[in-house]
């Protein structure tokens, strides 16, 4: 049976990467209709996991009857106990740093300035990413995927967004803005946790 799944997001690559991965599975992929005019809910859990549930079932209730998608994701660095965490989108912004236009740009220079003078084997980290569907505010499945690696002193590549330049996989000696969409979404913790989220979903409606 075809179904589809409503993703709270107005970001067009994350639209665009959840098409792809669902379309040999009869799955479709459709924007929450109405979103921009929605309300945001605060997002203020301690856990990549809280917010996605949270996002997911408030939004689900705009849509009754359908299946909602969120996603919450952010950067853990060992070095500095997990910082920026769930706080990734306002790292720069929360410490009043701003020196650059974009919150990308302060975000990595804030970042840099933090570990300055961390030793290249201290400064591991990994990004994560937990997925959860709801439906009419009941939470009905999540799923989490990790991504591990390390950040430079100095960004590598022009792809992706956020800390992308500065995340370095050491098994693809690239960093995550240096490889192509495809290899990227292989290797990454939204990849990884669609693949996931895919499975619990097929299981489900069978
Ligand atoms: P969101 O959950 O997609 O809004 O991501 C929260 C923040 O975490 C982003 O603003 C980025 O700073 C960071 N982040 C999450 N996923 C990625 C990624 O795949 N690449 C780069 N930065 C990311």
């Amino acid at each position: 049976m075809a179904r589809t799944l409503y993703v709270a997001s107005t970001n067009p690559g994350k639209l665009r990467d959840f098409r792809l991965a669902a379309a040999s599975h009869d799955l479709g992929i459709l924007p929450l209709p109405g979103l921009r005019a929605i309300e945001p809910p605060a997002e203020d859990e301690p856990t990549f996991a809280g917010n996605a549930r949270e996002k997911a079932t408030y939004y689900s209730r705009f849509l009754p009857g359908e299946m909602v998608l969120s996603d919450d994701s952010g950067l853990e660095v060992d070095i500095l106990d997990g910082a920026p965490g769930v706080r990734s989108a306002r790292y720069a912004a929360d410490a009043g740093f701003r020196v650059a236009e974009t919150a990308d740009a302060n975000n990595n220079l804030f970042l840099l300035q933090e570990l300055a003078g961390v030793d290249d084997h201290q400064r591991s980290a990994r990004y994560q990413c937990v997925l959860a569907v709801a439906q009419e505010g009941k939470d009905l499945f999540a799923a989490q995927g990790t991504a591990e690696g390390r950040i430079l002193a100095e960004p590598r590549g022009s792809g992706g967004f956020g800390y992308d330049p500065l995340f370095y996989l050491p098994a693809l000696d690239r960093t995550m803005a240096e490889i192509d969409d495809q290899t990227r979404w292989t290797v990454s913790h939204r990849g990884k946790a669609f693949r996931a989220l895919l499975a619990a979903l097929l299981t489900m409606i069978g």
